[in-house]
C-alpha cells in the first residue's frame, strides 16, 4: 500500500512539474505575442509616417521641374528640356509608389469589419466595374457561381478589383481575351476563388516574388503599374487567415487563386 501511495504521489509531484511549465511556456508565449504586435504596429507606423513625410520634398520637385518646363524651356537646349522632362516624370512616378505604400499601410492599421459576404454579388459588382475601363477590348468572360465567405466586405472587393483589373491588363495583347473566374471546392471551412487570363503570362521561377511589395515581372513601358496589387491581395488574404498562389506560364495566362474562410 506504501509503495502505491510513493507512486502516486511521484505522479503527482511530477504532474504538478509538468503542470507549471505549461503555464510558464504560455505566460512566455502571450509575452511574444504581444511583442510582435507591438513590433508589427511600430513598422506600419513608421511606413505610414516614412510615406507621409517623403511626400513634402516630393511635392517641391515636381512643382518646381514643372515651373522650369513652363517658364524657362525657352533657355533650355533640348537636352536640358529633355532632362526636366525626366525629372519631372520620375517625380510623379515617385508619387504614385508613395501613395501606393500609404494605401497599403492603411490596409494593416484599419479594423477590419468582419461578416458573412455574398461573394456572388460582390464578384458581379467588381466585374462591372473593371469592365467600365474596357471599351474597344475584345473580352470574353466567363463567370461561375460563388458561395457566401466571411470577411470584410471593403477589402474582399478590393482583392476581386486587383485579381480582375491585372487578368484585363496582361491579356491586353490578345484578340480576343479570355478571363474566367470562378470557385474550387476548397475545404470544410475555406472557399478558394480563382481568376484565370490567357495572356502574357510569366515564368513561374519567379510565382513566390510577385506578391512582395513593388515587384513587378514586366516592364513599365509594356504595362504600366506599381507592383502594389498583389501585395494588397496577400495581405488581405492573409488578415482573412486565407493564402493565395499563382499559377502561369510565359505567353500561356495566368490564374491566381485566392482561399478564403467559408461563411460560419
Ligand atoms: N494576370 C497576370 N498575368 C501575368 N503576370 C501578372 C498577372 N498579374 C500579375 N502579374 C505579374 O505580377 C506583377 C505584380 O502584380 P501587381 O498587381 O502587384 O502589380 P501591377 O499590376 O504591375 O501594378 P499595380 O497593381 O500596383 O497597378 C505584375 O507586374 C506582373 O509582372
Ligand atoms: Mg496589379
Amino acid at each position: 500500500l506504501r509503495q502505491a501511495r510513493d507512486r502516486l504521489q511521484i505522479e503527482l509531484d511530477q504532474r504538478q512539474r509538468r503542470e507549471g511549465e505549461i503555464r510558464r511556456l504560455n505566460q512566455e508565449l502571450t509575452l511574444r505575442a504581444s511583442e510582435l504586435a507591438a513590433a508589427n504596429k511600430e513598422l506600419e507606423s513608421f511606413t505610414y509616417s516614412v510615406s507621409h513625410d517623403l511626400r513634402a520634398p516630393l511635392r517641391h520637385l515636381v512643382g518646381f521641374s514643372e515651373l522650369l518646363r513652363k517658364h524657362a524651356s525657352s533657355s533650355l537646349d533640348e537636352k536640358g528640356q529633355k532632362y526636366v522632362e525626366t525629372i519631372f516624370d520620375a517625380g510623379k512616378r515617385m508619387g504614385s509608389l508613395i501613395d501606393d505604400l500609404l494605401t497599403f499601410s492603411r490596409i494593416g492599421r484599419t479594423e477590419s469589419r468582419m461578416a458573412t459576404v455574398d461573394l456572388q454579388g460582390l464578384i458581379t459588382e467588381a466585374i462591372a466595374e473593371v469592365k467600365q475601363q474596357t471599351n474597344g477590348r475584345d473580352i470574353h468572360w466567363e463567370v461561375g457561381a460563388f458561395p457566401a465567405c466571411h470577411g470584410d466586405r471593403s477589402l474582399l472587393k478590393l482583392v476581386m478589383l486587383n485579381l480582375l483589373s491585372n487578368a484585363v491588363k496582361f491579356s491586353s495583347l490578345r484578340k480576343p481575351a479570355r478571363i474566367e473566374v470562378g470557385a474550387l471546392e476548397g475545404s470544410a471551412t475555406s472557399v478558394e476563388i480563382y481568376v484565370k487570363d490567357n495572356g502574357v503570362g510569366f515564368d513561374m521561377e519567379y510565382a513566390g516574388k510577385l506578391f512582395g511589395v513593388f515587384q513587378r515581372l514586366h516592364r513599365t513601358d509594356e504595362f504600366e503599374g506599381t507592383g502594389i496589387g498583389l501585395a494588397t491581395v496577400q495581405r488581405i488574404a492573409q488578415r482573412h487567415g486565407g493564402s493565395v498562389r499563382a499559377e502561369g506560364a510565359v505567353d500561356r495566362g495566368a490564374t491566381f487563386y485566392v482561399s478564403l474562410p467559408r461563411e460560419k
